[in-house]
């Protein structure tokens, strides 16, 4: 495989081979910035039917990019990305990012499996969760010095934004490497968050996205009143209904729960709503409906 670039993450060795857990929204995303700067990539999932389905995921964004003329040969990227179901092809990676379920007892089992698994020297182990502390998944390994936060947005081949959050024990010179490794080889712009659930953005973000689900649950107002006064009286890309269908309503809960646990204030609470929609499985786009209904010929 050709390698073009890489960057300098341990002692002048030049990062060549990334791990990817989970390859559902994020995990894909992950993947494909990563093989579209060049590395070699293996995505790990739970099983062959998710496998497949993060191939397929893959695949589409990738012809995607090529039609749109961001990339010249989408089949080309594609064949530097292996999608597996053995968590042991993560063994020689430098770096793996975990981009599975925002659970904490899976990421927290995971991060033992994967300390055991992954031995190239000097291996880091991040995780893009959006809001379980670091320092949970850190000391579930041997490692914690080489354990951090590598929070990135959806769609990642689009949003150029990456948080770096570095736990208590996190070596700073890994957190310095995992910053150029970010900027210089993914291309990001890399922002530095204490570890504390939700970071940065989702710690002002997710309240809002909260709020604007009250607002339906109470019958103040519709959700497209809702997003149409945050496009055109704000100026936002998206209304907040329809950006929680985009991240996900099951993710969005699941962020909101972490934050109300570690800061016990109401505008974390997730709402009853939210938590209804989760159990019929309207989690938003990716399932088809959650507060606007997908696919033929809507939005
Ligand atoms: P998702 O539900 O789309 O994907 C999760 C994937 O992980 C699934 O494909 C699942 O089969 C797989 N998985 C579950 N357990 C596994 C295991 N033990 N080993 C390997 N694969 C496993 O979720 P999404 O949205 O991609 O979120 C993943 C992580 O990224 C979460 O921690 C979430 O908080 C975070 N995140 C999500 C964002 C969003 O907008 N959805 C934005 C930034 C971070």
């Amino acid at each position: 495989r050709v390698t073009p670039v890489g960057c300098h993450l341990q002692g002048g060795v030049s990062v060549k081979k990334i791990g990817v857990a989970g390859c559902g929204l994020m995990g894909a995303g992950i993947a494909e910035v990563s093989a579209r700067a060049g590395l070699d990539v293996v995505v790990v999932e739970s099983s062959q039917a998710a496998a497949d389905a993060g191939r397929e995921r893959l695949a589409a964004s990738l012809r995607r990019a090529e039609a749109k003329g961001k990339i010249p040969d989408a089949a080309a990227v594609l064949d530097r990305i292996d999608v597996v179901t053995d968590l042991e092809a993560l063994a020689d990676r430098e770096i793996v990012v975990e981009a599975i379920v925002e659970d904490e007892a899976a990421k927290v089992e995971l991060f033992g499996k994967l300390d055991r698994i992954v031995t190239a020297p000097d291996a880091v182990l991040a995780s893009n969760t959006s809001s379980i502390p670091i320092m949970k998944l850190a000391v579930a390994t041997s490692r914690p010095s080489q354990v951090l936060g590598l929070h990135f947005f959806n769609p990642v081949p689009v949003l150029s934004l990456v948080e770096l959050v570095p736990s208590l024990l996190t070596d700073p010179e890994v957190a310095e490497r995992v910053r150029g490794f970010a900027r210089d080889t993914l291309g990001k712009h890399v922002i530095h968050s204490q570890d504390r659930a939700g970071f940065v953005v989702n710690a002002l973000l997710i309240p809002f996205l909260l709020s604007a689900v009250r607002m339906v649950e109470s019958g103040f107002a519709t959700p497209e009143d809702v997003d149409e006064g945050f496009v055109r009286g704000c100026a936002h890309p998206q209304g907040p209904l329809a950006l929680a269908d985009l991240i996900g309503l099951d993710t969005t809960k699941a962020v909101a729960d972490s934050l109300y646990e570690e800061f016990k204030e109401p505008l974390y609470a997730p709402p009853p709503l939210l938590a209804r929609m989760v159990d019929a499985g309207l989690l938003g786009r990716k399932s088809g409906r959650g507060f606007y209904r997908y696919g033929e010929g809507r939005r």
